[in-house]
């Protein structure tokens, strides 16, 4: 409701500032009784959207995905409005200022955006600081499951993972060493940890799709994890824009690894289709267009891996429908971040109670049972 009012005057705004704007709206309500105010107004629980992912358990599959939450500033906003898990990040080694200004524009005729952000990122220390701080505040206590050690905000727990990235000038051949640095950094702060080798906004990083850097990229990151008390979950995120024969490849890297899942998918350099006066804008095109891309690679890669790997969807998710038809092409948990923009906060309960009665109508009674029950 507040969003129709607030959504015309953002969209007047540049698009990096309407997100800053609404970035430090959400971060003021963090200490104040507003954050209950939120909760109260957006919450919807119901047994049947309660799941559980590479050991980890949620109240529902809806997550924030990557790129929202860099610095790690909204986690508890957002488990207020509602998310069952939030992904913070891309975050870097180093500090980096991402690519000059206009880099991130609205596509409203195709419900899209394009951004060229580049990974701005305040690096590794200041995001584990900043989640080292706030997790366990007055309200929020850390409770530890089976394998997950999760904020508990209110009455339900979000689950907090981190995507990492390399920094633009580490030279490819040394990606390694800061995907290290950051897992190093970073992952004693998080519930799971994804690799994201998947933007199309950083030089050449999409190139270690290819399976022999993938695999020794892994397995140095496999063995690290080895050595932490608690292992994390590892996902790795990947782009929509890889062959058949290149997706195979990943797969068998990731499975080599023993990866806990991958996330499907990041944005897409495509511009078929698009209305937009905007389309010719560099960067990655998310939202509405990249909505069957996602869904082709997830079911993909539920073929590839027999289901026996965990996929987490994210790519058009704009009604639940939407998230209906991730969960049912193999998704296990479903991510959103475009669809936010365009419908505004109350998408996050209209998916679920739309998933609980699109569930129950079809005779499930878990996510679970849901899970890659539509073959291609
Ligand atoms: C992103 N995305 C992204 N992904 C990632 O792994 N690291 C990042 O830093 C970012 N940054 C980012 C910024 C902006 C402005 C957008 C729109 C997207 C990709 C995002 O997580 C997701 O994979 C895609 O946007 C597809 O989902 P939606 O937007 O269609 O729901």
């Amino acid at each position: 409701m507040l969003y129709k009012i607030l959504k015309p005057l953002l969209f007047r705004l540049d698009a990096e500032r309407a997100h800053n704007l609404v970035s430090g709206l959400l971060r003021a309500t963090s200490a104040t009784p507003l954050l209950s105010v939120l909760r109260a107004i957006y919450s919807y629980d119901d047994p049947i959207l309660a799941t559980e992912c590479a050991g980890l358990r949620m109240a529902n599959p809806i997550g924030l995905a990557a790129g929202f939450d860099k610095r790690a500033a909204l986690i508890g906003p957002m488990a207020a409005l509602g998310f069952g898990h939030v992904e913070v990040g891309t975050v870097t080694a180093r500090p980096q200022p991402g690519n000059p200004r206009p880099r991130l524009f609205r596509l409203p005729e195709d419900g899209a955006l394009i951004n060229r952000l580049g990974f701005n990122s305040p690096g590794m220390v200041a995001v584990a600081r900043r989640l080292r701080d706030q997790r366990p505040t007055a309200n929020d206590r850390l409770t530890t499951n089976r394998t997950a050690t999760s904020l508990v905000v209110g009455p339900s727990s979000l689950v907090v993972g981190v995507n990492i990235g390399k920094n633009r000038t580490t030279p490819l051949e040394r990606a390694a060493e800061d995907y290290l640095a950051a897992f190093v950094a970073l992952a004693a702060q998080a519930d799971y940890v994804t690799v994201n080798i998947s933007s199309p906004n950083t030089p050449g990083l999409r190139l270690l799709h290819e399976r022999a850097a993938l695999e020794q990229l892994l397995g140095e990151l496999a063995a690290l994890n080895r050595r932490l008390g608690r292992p994390r979950p590892i996902f790795l995120k990947i782009s929509p824009d890889e062959t058949p024969a290149q997706i195979e490849e990943v797969v068998q890297a990731g499975c080599a690894a023993a990866i806990a899942g991958f996330v499907a998918t990041n944005t897409t350099l495509s511009r078929e289709g698009l209305h937009s006066p905007l389309a010719a804008e560099t960067g990655g095109l998310s939202g509405r267009p990249l909505r069957e891309r996602s869904l082709g690679t997830i079911a993909q890669l539920r073929r590839l891996t027999d289901g026996r790997v965990p996929i987490i969807g994210v790519g058009g998710v704009a009604s639940a429908e939407d998230a209906y038809a991730h969960i049912r092409s193999g998704a296990s948990l479903v991510q959103l971040y475009t669809g936010l923009i365009y419908e505004g906060p109350d998408l996050i309960y209209r998916i679920k109670r739309g998933l609980a009665d699109l569930l129950r109508r079809d005779g499930f009674r878990s996510i679970a049972e849901a899970v890659g029950t539509i073959r291609s």
